[in-house]
């Protein structure tokens, strides 16, 4: 392992030395890219918000024939009153984001060089300016002022209802009649409509609440809503209401009972709507009965209490997390560094989990201190502990069980990652952290570095600039966590990421925290924040983590055991096979030179003939091919192992004999060239090409004679002995050439004495040792002619003696 984890670390040293340039580049990048948005989204609105913004290429669409009525707010981004006023927009945006089908909120910055003539074309002269579109607009319609007096959320709702309450024919299609019901309406109500449920509001003509729930609810089937003023005396009598407001719900058998709630009040009727059986968001799948859940065949559902926080869940974004979501990043170094460092260092200090897990975040959190950067590969090794530390291990894969989703695209890792982090605020807090925005610094650099869902991420990061900085006290800590999480519930509520049996909701509901939730005095919810902090406390404190269908310790531990065996096995085949391979070469190397050289010269036209001989290569492989086949990682490794194998095997004879005809044949022409040229000296000298098919020659017929050192006829040290013996054969030849008389051979070899003496490179001992075989043959050759005419001649001229 260690050694692995130096060749991974030599690896990237490798690399650092062009990370300062990238850091400069990207710098360069990265102040690029923070100035492109702040052009394009100086604007006091992002996308995050609940509101349209405008631009000359959506204006018409938005604002003109629209179906909904439309209220457009143009700014300035550099007007005081506007940044002021931004605030309240977005929280009325919040506030009434399931009128969207009737009533949408939309703005347009006007200090925005290309919204200008958009702002000029509605007669913009002074920011900000509230327009009121009714739905059907026409093309030509500037729409009418709406006066801002106030910054009091509530007083804008009202202000919108009473515009919608007088709002001209068309009526806005998507918006419920607005007007107070009466006895005749309701008694043939469920006549005309059909929906399981009708709530009745009962109330003063002032207020609004009935108004306000029947939009709260237009977006939800099977139920109605209808207000009732308390001077209809007849409903008020044969209900015998006698608070107002107050809500009942009237079935289509007659009979009628009273609305539960907490609190008389607009989001308490909503909410408790919202959740009546068979009510359910239009255009979305029903829920999903439990029963259909638990008899999943793949994945059996596991029941669980709702108001719980589990410690699967936990692990399993655990494992997630640092196995799946870190792997997509092979090196961790700068930025995203610091962000994993962050991280694991809060999950250390903060995470209540088993003492295994402890461990391994502690070694994990040890590991990364360290390093200006880590490949995931080593991360991972002290993930799976393969140091084999003692009671240390993360249980591999996931058990959701609170974070469940009726479908395997619901819930499941986000959940968990919202729900570690509440429970890492809570915990820094019970253990007095010293840095109260240690943790959600660190989730806030998790989540940009790291979470796959990069538009939660962009998000998430929107909020945390906004108002992060904010956060001084670790209780303050655990309360932003949990709004800004609120904040998310409302813009996903009917999202199509939200589950039917799991809705979006702001959470705690008034079930699970009555004391939560309560009213001002105008009636406008108010979470009451001294309630909600000791209840986050109990809530995500580690003494109320359920340990429901976790896996055992020892089983954990003996599966990550069982699997670092097999994996040690898996090394240690793979150390055998090498070794294998390295003997198999070692008796052959401990030979003669000659041979060894002989056989590396074979290898690559082994190589080339594998294939033809692959009969007699397989039988021979046998045992390696079956190692081969139980561990496959090892492949690599064996395959080189092979190939020397291979390239050492004793080469077929057909093989061999048609390569030495071959080199032959090759030879004899060079022979001839060299010969007849008379040159021969010189064309060895230019011609490494031969060199290498001479020496092929030589090595297939060693002689003591040519014995020389075949090692790179270029080689200097090779040229001594080849001198030497050259000039003995010299000596030689020139007795016989003086016995030939054949002057130009002798001329011409004392030359190339010199010359070989002069010229150290360019001539092999073979090439010397050929011209001095060549020159012998050559004045044999003509000795046994000499000698042949002269026999000849002898008689003729004792023929011509005799008189
Ligand atoms: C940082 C972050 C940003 C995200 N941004 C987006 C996004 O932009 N778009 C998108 O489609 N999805 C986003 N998601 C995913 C989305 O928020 C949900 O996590 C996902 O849809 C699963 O929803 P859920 O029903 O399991 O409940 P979750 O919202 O995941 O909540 C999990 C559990 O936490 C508890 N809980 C709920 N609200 C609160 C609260 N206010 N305080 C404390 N506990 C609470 C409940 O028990 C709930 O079951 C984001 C997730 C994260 C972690
Ligand atoms: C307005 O929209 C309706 C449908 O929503 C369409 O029938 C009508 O033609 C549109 N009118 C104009 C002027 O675009
Ligand atoms: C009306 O009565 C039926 C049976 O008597 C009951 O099941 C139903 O819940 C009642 N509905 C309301 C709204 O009280
Ligand atoms: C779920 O947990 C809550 C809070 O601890 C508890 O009051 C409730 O009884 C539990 N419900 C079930 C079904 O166990």
């Amino acid at each position: 392992m260690a050694r692995r984890v130096g060749c991974a670390t030599s690896r990237f040293t490798g690399e650092t030395r062009t990370y300062g340039r990238k850091i400069t580049t990207s710098a360069v990048w990265l102040c690029f890219c923070l100035l492109l948005p702040s052009a394009a989204e100086a604007g006091l609105y992002t996308a995050s918000d609940q509101v349209v913004l405008l631009s000359p290429e959506n204006v018409e669409s938005v604002l003109i024939n629209s179906t909904a009525a439309v209220f457009a707010e143009f700014y300035a981004s550099w007007c005081g009153h506007c940044i002021a006023f931004s605030p309240i927009y977005t929280s009325l945006a919040r506030d009434i984001k399931e009128w969207k089908p009737a009533v949408d909120l939309a703005a347009v910055d006007c200090a925005a060089e290309e919204n200008r003539k958009v702002c000029t074309a509605y007669g913009i002269r002074a920011y900000p300016t509230i327009k009121f579109f009714h739905a059907y607009s026409k093309a030509d319609s500037t729409g009418q002022a709406f006066k801002v007096s106030t910054h009091d959320v509530r007083v804008l709702r009202h202000k919108i209802i009473d515009k919608l309450d007088n709002h001209e024919e068309p009526w806005p299609p998507a918006c419920p009649p607005l007007e107070p019901t009466s006895q005749a309406e309701i008694d043939s109500f469920f006549e005309t409509n059909n929906v399981q449920h009708l709530a009745l509001i009962f109330e003063d003509t002032k207020s609004y609440i009935g108004r306000e729930v029947t939009l709260d609810l237009l977006q939800f089937e099977n139920v109605a809503v209808r207000r009732v003023l308390s001077t209809e005396e007849g409903l008020v009598t044969k209900l015998g209401v006698t608070e107002f407001p107050s809500c009942y719900l009237y079935s289509p058998e007659g009979n009628f009972t009273r609305l539960q709630v907490n609190i008389e009040a607009r989001t308490f009727y909503s909410y408790a709507l919202q959740r009546l059986p068979g009510v359910a968001r239009s255009g979305k799948p029903r829920p999903v009965t439990t029963d259909v859940l638990i008899n999943n065949p793949q994945e059996p559902w596991k029941p669980f209490n709702r108001s719980r926080v589990y410690m699967a869940d936990l692990e399993s974004t655990l494992h997630y997390s640092l196995r799946v979501e870190l792997a997509a990043h092979t090196v961790i170094k700068g930025e995203a560094l610091t962000s994993l460092k962050k991280y694991i260092s809060v999950l250390a200090k903060y995470f209540p989990g088993r003492p295994v897990v402890m461990n391994l975040l502690e070694s994990l959190n040890s590991r990364l201190q360290t390093g200006d950067e880590i490949s995931y590969k080593a991360f991972r090794e002290t993930l799976d502990n393969t140091a084999q530390s003692p009671d240390t291990a993360l249980p591999e894969g996931v058990r959701w069980v609170g974070c469940q989703g009726s479908q395997p695209h619901f819930r499941r890792y986000p959940c968990g990652v919202w729900t570690l982090f509440h429970v890492l605020t809570v915990q820094a807090k019970n253990a007095r952290g010293t840095d109260p925005r240690e943790v959600l610094s660190a989730m806030r650099s998790y989540v940009h570095s790291f979470f796959g869902c990069r538009a939660c991420a962009e998000h998430f990061e929107i909020m945390a600039s906004e108002s992060l900085a904010e956060v001084n006290t670790l209780s303050s800590a655990v309360l932003w966590l949990w709004s800004r999480h609120n904040r998310v519930n409302n813009r996903l509520a009917g999202a199509l990421s939200e589950d039917p049996n799991f809705r979006k909701i702001q959470w705690p509901s008034p079930e699970m925290c009555p004391a939560c939730h309560s009213v001002k005095e105008n009636g406008e919810h108010r979470w009451s924040q001294e309630q909600v902090f000791p209840f986050l406390m109990s809530y995500f404190s580690s003494s109320t983590i359920l340990t429901d269908y976790l896996e055992d310790e020892s089983q954990i531990l003996a599966k990550q055991m069982e699997k670092h065996a097999g994996q040690q096995q898996a090394l240690e085949a793979q150390e055998r096979v090498a070794r294998k391979a390295r003997e198999a070469l070692d008796p052959l190397a401990s030979q003669s030179t000659v041979q060894d050289e002989e056989e590396e010269e074979e290898e690559e036209e082994e190589e080339e003939e594998e294939e033809e001989e692959g009969g007699e290569g397989a039988a021979a492989d046998e045992m390696e091919d079956k190692t081969s086949e139980t561990t496959p990682w090892a492949k690599p490794e064996m395959e080189v192992g092979r190939g020397r194998r291979q390239a050492h095997k004793k080469p077929s004879i057909v093989g061999l004999r048609m390569r030495e005809l071959q080199e032959d044949i090759v030879d004899l022409d060079s022979f001839v060239n060299q010969h007849y040229k008379a040159k021969a000296l010189q064309v060895a000298a230019s011609s490494r090409v031969k060199q290498r098919t001479l020496q092929r020659k030589e090595e297939q017929d060693p002689g003591p004679v040519f014995g020389l050192d075949l090692d790179t006829g270029l080689g200097m040290v090779g040229l001594q002995p080849v001198e030497a013996d050259f000039e003995l054969d010299v000596g030689q030849q020139r007795k016989k050439r003086e016995l030939a008389g054949q002057r130009f051979v002798e001329t011409e070899l004392s030359h190339g004495g010199r010359l070989m003496s002069v010229l150290s490179i360019g001539f092999s001992k073979v090439d010397i040792s050929l011209c001095v075989i060549l020159y012998f043959l050559s004045s044999m050759s003509l000795l046994v002619m000499c000698l042949f005419l002269k026999k000849r001649l002898r008689p003729r001229r004792g023929k011509l003696s005799l008189p």
